[in-house]
């Protein structure tokens, strides 16, 4: 008998009851009851005793204890693999998000996640949930008397919100807008903030509008527009603030919805010394039809990164299927160009509602990525106002974007916020509004 059988019949041995003979039978005979109890585990253990014998007299136990071990731990590895992917760098609620995956709708992009830019020292803004569903509460009933109820090509609700939401917790001394259409997100930063001041930079004013329909023109705002448009890159703005009496430039909230590459608006705002900046359309990677914070920062955090352009990745199959579900789903085939170009859109930088489309490497991509980062206080994307079951849109992935503010199953809530209210058709035009707070890289 090898030595190790040896020592394993030894420990057994020890285990034994101390009144137990060599066979395991009991040597006591301590009457009828206990010997028929006994007869049973002693029935069990001899068949027990009898297996573990005959290997330790043919030497398979070892191999075979080798093999349960080798099993319990390939199949570890195998359940615990899915989640080996670079998240040291995610903030905890991305993380969360990646692992999540309740409705089966979150996990799908697993290890691709949701795209965010990171900030400098990971700040973060100051409200909570409880105030954003306060202060839905409080904006439905205004939104419902907005003057222009069919904005088609402007704002629809869920970016309504978002701009009053964050106009009024900023505060700003002045607001100043880039693209104002008919005259909607004038109107929205003037129930944010009904006094203070509002510059409005167009080439079409407003007014045009009026003469087809409804329209909004604010009485205390100074519209650079129609033959008086200039555009917000070519602006005077030291002139400007000074005729405004405003001595802090990051006191002014800057508003861009005019489908202009979002790169080179920052830098606009950077060298104007402003600080608080909202982007209407952060458009997705693959979609929109301008450069996006989105777009920059997608993916560049992922080690080794990048979307797949592979036609059977898993990536590939995720997205056809979730195109099948989601109109703005982005498939395969949109999202990559030649050369398995994904970033931007196929590769491109567009700006101007796309009448630029410029091609630009990965590496330019990765070093805007990069650029942004380095003067980012503060990230923070405008989630859903309420979940697809709920609002019934069915244009953007849900999977793509951050978790509703009025969750899926919550009929009770949004019926109790008063969005059951509102049309359906006003919830399908979120695009990730985000909200940013910057400064100059530090030298
Ligand atoms: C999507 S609409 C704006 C919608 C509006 N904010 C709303 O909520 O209804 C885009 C607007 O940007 C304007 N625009 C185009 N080029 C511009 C530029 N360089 N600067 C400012 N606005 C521009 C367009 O004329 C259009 O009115």
């Amino acid at each position: 008998m090898p030595i190790m059988n040896k020592m394993l019949e030894r420990a057994l041995n020890t285990r034994r009851s101390p009144h137990a003979g060599e066979d395991g039978a009991s040597g006591e005979d301590e009457g009828g009851e206990e010997t028929a109890d006994e007869s049973k585990t002693r029935k069990h253990t001899s068949v027990a005793m009898r297996v573990s014998n005959y290997l330790i007299r043919t030497g398979y136990i070892w191999p075979l204890l080798i093999m349960c071990i080798a099993i319990l731990i390939i199949s570890s590895l195998v359940i615990h693999s899915r989640d080996l992917i670079c998240i040291s760098a995610l903030p905890s609620h991305h993380v969360s998000r990646l692992f999540s995956g309740s409705d089966g709708l979150e996990s799908d992009f697993g290890s691709l996640g949701v795209p965010w830019c990171r900030s400098k020292l990971g700040k973060t803004v100051e409200w909570t949930k409880e105030d954003l569903l306060k202060g839905l509460e409080e904006f439905v009933p205004i939104y419902e008397t907005r003057p222009i109820k069919n904005n088609m090509y402007g704002m629809g609700f869920d970016h309504s919100f978002g701009l009053w939401f964050i106009t009024r917790w900023v505060k700003p001394e002045l607001m100043i807008e880039s693209g104002a259409f008919k005259g909607h997100s004038t109107w929205v930063l003037r129930q944010a903030m009904p006094d203070t001041h509002i510059l409005s930079l167009s080439p079409r004013h407003p007014e045009k509008y009026l003469k087809k329909g409804p329209a909004y023109v604010d009485g205390n705002c100074t519209y650079f527009a129609g033959k008086d448009f200039v555009d917000f890159g070519s602006m005077d703005w030291e002139k400007v603030m000074k005729e405004h009496g405003i001595k802090d430039h990051s006191r002014v909230l800057v508003f861009f919805d005019d489908h202009q590459n979002e790169l080179k608006r920052l830098k606009q705002a950077l060298k104007a010394g402003f600080k608080h900046l909202v982007f209407e359309d952060n458009y997705d990677t693959g979609t929109g039809d301008h450069y996006s914070f989105r777009q920059i920062c997608d993916q560049f955090y992922i080690r080794g990164g990048g979307h797949s352009c592979f036609k059977d990745s898993d990536e590939a199959r995720i997205r056809s299927r979730r195109k099948k579900l989601w109109e703005k789903a982005v498939d395969i085939d949109e999202l990559c160009g030649p050369g398995e170009a994904w970033w931007g859109v196929q590769g491109h930088m567009r700006d101007d509602f796309n009448h630029s489309n410029k091609a630009i490497t990965y590496a330019e991509h990765f070093q805007n990525s990069r650029f942004v980062e380095s003067v980012l206080d503060v990230y923070w994307e405008l989630p859903p106002v309420a979940g697809p079951s709920l609002t019934h849109q069915t244009r953007y992935d849900p999977a793509r974007a951050p978790n509703p503010i009025v969750e899926d199953g919550r009929y009770g809530l949004f019926q109790r916020i008063g969005l059951s209210r509102l049309e359906t058709s006003v919830f399908n035009g979120y695009t990730q509004m985000v909200y940013l707070q910057v400064s100059e890289p530090e030298a």
